[in-house]
């Protein structure tokens, strides 16, 4: 049996009749840029989002580039996140020339830790009358970004008592997130994106939200924010050819925005059968540990400090008052990287999501952190391993990608 990482063609082929009705619609009115679906695309996002206002960007990182220079956050500025994400959530930082500060991450949920942010700025800043001033480096820490990392918010109760406690902003990186939820402030259902003073979405084929293509955007309550980046996605230009800012070329392409509202319609249903999914995996991961007398634990049971018996297996698991979408499934398995070898073996699709912290990362040596610095990070990087998962994975090919691992760690 072969069991693909991912399979976009499942999900985009019942609904290829309905995308290139819509898709000739355009070539029908030549709207192309900024055409009516990306408007439309903005009010559903933003319905479903439950926020003020949404804007159709080119790509994800553009959405937390635009973000922070929305912030008016550039040189001379810190902004403290997560060193185990995609790349591009530092990159943003360092682009606006701001110095990302990395704090490390929960055993339990591998998004950034609110304690650790707070050991941060309670031992290592000082309050000055411009802000948060970081003592090493005499920069002003203006920013907390949080990335709601595989589709699992991040304890968002807790930043939101961090922004308002230190004045910070705080941005989501949602890119992976669309359509995660929690509760929050005694309100149920509280989106992904909504919670902070902006969220950056991608519509990278692979996210829950899925275009044929890059596609990006960012939702905000706040006025300020919106009319900002609005003119910073459109070379800075309030009026055609007078240009007040320096911007970019981020337009969402009339062709993305037209798929990803066609997309939108099934995301629940999807987001359903990722979940679903992610069930099936533990249950059968816990049944065939079991009988194989592997140890194993849920990432919520590990210790604070992510220590663990080194051979078990840590399954995910979804924290209460969350709604994690699951946009991958990953477990931590020691000797993952011969297990990697084993699956491709059998026809298993994986990918490691991701085997070098950002904190470590060659280009960021500027920053001066060592190997040490942030060990939940560095320890997880080392064991984590995503399986094969989108919506229409059936049962089979789950049972066959569990039996395949249990059969390569008793081997051991
Ligand atoms: C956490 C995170 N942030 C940012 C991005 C950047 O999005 P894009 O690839 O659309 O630029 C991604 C996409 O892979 C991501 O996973």
């Amino acid at each position: 049996m072969k069991v693909p990482f991912l399979d976009l063609k499942a999900s985009f082929e019942p609904l290829r009749e309905e995308m290139f009705k819509e898709l000739n619609g355009i070539f029908d009115r030549t709207d192309f840029v900024l055409g009516q679906p990306v408007k439309k695309l903005e009010e559903a996002a933003r319905e479903y989002c439950g926020v003020k206002y949404a804007l159709g960007l080119a790509n994800g990182t553009d959405a937390l580039v635009i973000a922070l220079r929305s912030l008016r956050i550039g040189k001379g500025d810190e902004v403290i996140t997560s060193p185990f994400t995609f790349f591009a959530t530092a990159e943003s930082i360092n682009e606006v020339g701001a110095r990302p500060v990395f704090c490390d991450i929960s055993p339990d949920t591998y998004n950034l830790d609110p304690r650790k942010v707070v050991d941060f700025l309670e031992n290592y800043c000082d309050q000055s009358d411009k802000g948060i001033i970081n003592r090493a480096t005499g920069g002003l820490v203006k920013a907390v970004l949080p990335v709601h990392l595989y589709g699992l918010m991040a304890e968002m109760t807790e930043f939101r008592r961090i922004q308002e406690k230190y004045g910070l902003e705080l941005i989501e990186d949602a890119a992976q997130a669309f359509g995660a939820a929690m509760e929050l402030d005694g309100r149920s259902d509280v989106k992904a994106g909504s919670c902070g003073d902006v969220g950056c979405f991608s519509f990278y084929p692979s996210k829950n939200l899925g275009g044929a293509g890059d596609g990006g955007m960012i939702v905000t309550n706040r006025d300020d924010i919106h009319e900002l980046a609005k003119v910073i996605h459109v070379h800075g230009s309030r009026q055609r050819y007078h240009h007040s800012e320096f911007g970019y070329n981020s337009r969402l392409d009339s062709f993305q925005a037209a798929i990803l509202l066609v997309k939108l319609a099934s995301l629940d249903k999807w987001i359903d059968m990722r979940i679903k999914n992610a069930e099936s995996y533990n249950s059968i991961f816990a049944n065939k540990l079991k009988s194989a007398g592997i140890p194993f634990a849920m990432s919520a049971d590990l210790p604070p400090n992510g220590k663990r018996d080194e051979n078990a297996v840590i399954l995910p698991s979804c924290p209460a008052g969350f709604k994690h979408t699951y946009n991958t499934y990953e477990i931590r398995t020691p000797k993952r990287d011969s297990c990697v070898e084993f699956l491709a073996s059998r026809g298993v699709g994986n990918m490691i999501y991701y085997p070098v912290p950002l904190h470590l990362q060659d280009v960021f040596e500027y920053l001066k952190y060592s190997d040490g610095d942030l060990p939940v990070t560095e320890a997880i990087s080392t064991d984590i391993l995503a399986l094969p998962q989108y919506p229409e994975l059936g049962s089979d090919a789950i049972e066959y990608v569990v039996e395949s691992i249990v059969e390569f760690l008793k081997k051991k």
